[in-house]
């Protein structure tokens, strides 16, 4: 009898010390430093699980986030698993993350699923034309690792605004993370393209039949579907997290606030109604495909696949930043004005190694646009011009062309406030040069330790990407 008492405290000592252990470790994974007035704040997303070959595509409807009127400076994102560790994006593919802001009904529960129709939730959708189908603030996708975000100074995202908030609510933050793990995969380019036939998929989420043209994208790899694994594959599920950083200040009346538009490739400019699917159709679709330059037998403008549309900006201003979104594949998009002038080009940075941010075949980063302030303007309702380029060496599914401005109405007025600017400006780029290098240390180091264990496991192979 005593025997056992002793057995049972040892192991509730064994118990306490595992749950400290414990709390230790979630306090390494969120935290908040403030510097100068600048707040980083590091967050982490719910535990979601994955085993060899599946997807996870959740809604979280209120993460944790920076509360009161504040302006957001920098966000970004990436998955690392229960002790922190990133993950290598040849393991866990991380095809999106999206930020939503909404207006929550104070103490109403938010069901998931439930999207638009919820009058418990007033969404706060981005300045840009193509409304509920692309309404975050802040998304990217596996670049999210070495794409540069922050806003320079004196601009800021000006959210929390209590003047703007309706009585009876609350701001809030929704995150949708869509993971595909591509562990032991038979075809890694073909899971993280969404190809149907490897995920053995003919219905969409909502039991709809496919058409026979549709041969992949987000359709075939909702959540808890399953990617073709090599036979005889084996691996055990692990609990992983999107940790996000966002860097903000407090509002002041100093900050010029920014508004975002984000514009698709594929915006048809209108809604438009397809008999043979589902009736009306947004104007902007998000994915796309590019056949391969040698199925139509010819071989065209060198294998690159050109997709441009045009669309009007309601009210314009000045262009403060600029970046695209593209999928493995992608060899860079622009974004031209009306009279054809270049308001923006952002290029893929391809991954060349096995460390984690430098993943071979991947899209580990995408270039950025820091015009001069004020130096380009873009006028109410000018019609803009998207480009997106592929590379058509091989067919493409799913592809995405988005491009994301941030747009001022007022510059810095004063000359000599203008130089200070770009005095802070460039200060801040060395600091994020600093910072990017101690993270590129910080990578290879846990990126040296990935590769090891790959070696003992044997399982690492490069995504079969044509860049
Ligand atoms: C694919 O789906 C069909 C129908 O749902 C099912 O009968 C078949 O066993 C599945 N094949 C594999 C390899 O899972
Ligand atoms: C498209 O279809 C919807 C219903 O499916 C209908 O309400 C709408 O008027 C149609 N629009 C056009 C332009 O035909
Ligand atoms: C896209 O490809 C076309 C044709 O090769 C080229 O003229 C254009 O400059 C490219 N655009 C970008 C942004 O690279």
């Amino acid at each position: 009898m005593i025997y056992i008492f002793r057995n049972m405290t040892i192991h509730l000592q064994w118990w306490l010390l595992s749950f400290v252990i414990l709390q230790l470790i979630s306090v390494i994974h969120a935290s908040q430093v403030s510097e100068n007035g600048m707040t980083t704040s590091v967050l982490l997303s719910p535990k979601f699980e994955l085993g060899a070959g599946s997807v996870e595509n959740k809604f979280y409807y209120n993460i944790d986030f920076p509360r009161g009127h504040i302006a957001i400076k920098e966000f970004n994102a990436e998955v690392v698993d229960q002790l922190g560790n990133p993950i290598p994006l040849y393991e866990t593919y991380l095809h999106h993350w999206v930020v939503m802001r909404y207006y929550g009904l104070k103490d109403a529960e938010i069901p998931e699923g439930n999207g638009d129709q919820n009058l418990n939730m007033i969404p706060v959708r981005n300045s840009g034309v193509c409304g509920a189908t692309l309404a975050q603030y802040f998304g990217l996708g596996s670049e999210t690792r070495r794409t540069v975000t922050y806003v320079p100074d004196p601009y800021g995202i000006e959210v929390g605004n209590p003047g703007e908030i309706p009585d009876g609510y609350e701001e809030r933050w929704l995150l949708n993370v869509h993971a595909i793990d591509t562990r032991g995969v038979e075809d890694r380019l073909g899971c993280t393209e969404c190809k149907c036939d490897l995920y053995n998929v003919t219905k969409d989420e909502y039991g709809r039949p496919l058409s026979s043209d549709y041969t992949g994208g987000l359709d075939c790899c909702y959540d808890q579907t399953q990617c073709r694994l090599k036979e005889g594959f084996q691996s055990i599920k692990r609990g992983l997290y999107l940790r996000y950083k966002v860097k903000w200040i407090d509002w002041e009346d100093s900050i010029l606030p920014v508004k975002i538009y984000i514009f698709d490739v594929t915006d048809t400019g209108k809604w438009v109604n397809d008999s043979t699917t589902l009736g009306a159709q947004p104007r902007c679709k998000i994915e796309y495909e590019v056949e391969a330059c040698g199925a139509s037998g010819v071989v065209r403008n060198g294998c690159i696949d050109t997709k441009k549309t045009s669309m009007a900006i309601p009210a314009g201003g000045y262009v403060v930043y600029g970046v695209a979104h593209q999928h493995s594949g992608g060899r860079g998009s622009a974004l031209y004005g009306q009279d054809g002038r270049l308001i923006c080009s952002s290029m893929p940075i391809y991954g060349q190694g096995n460390e984690v941010g430098n993943e071979k075949g991947y899209i580990v980063g995408m270039s950025t646009c820091y015009p001069q302030p004020g130096s380009l303007k873009i006028a109410d309702g000018e019609v803009l011009v998207l480009e997106s380029n592929y590379s058509s060496s091989q067919k493409h599914t799913g592809v995405m062309g988005l491009f994301y401005i941030l747009v001022t109405d007022q510059i810095p007025n004063r000359a000599l406030q203008g130089a200070n600017h770009m005095q802070a400006s460039l200060l801040w780029s060395n600091y994020s040069w600093a910072v990017a290098f101690v993270g590129l240390a910080v990578t290879i180091i846990v990126g040296v330790g990935y590769i090891r264990k790959n070696e003992i496991e044997g399982s690492y192979e490069p995504i079969i990407a044509s860049p």
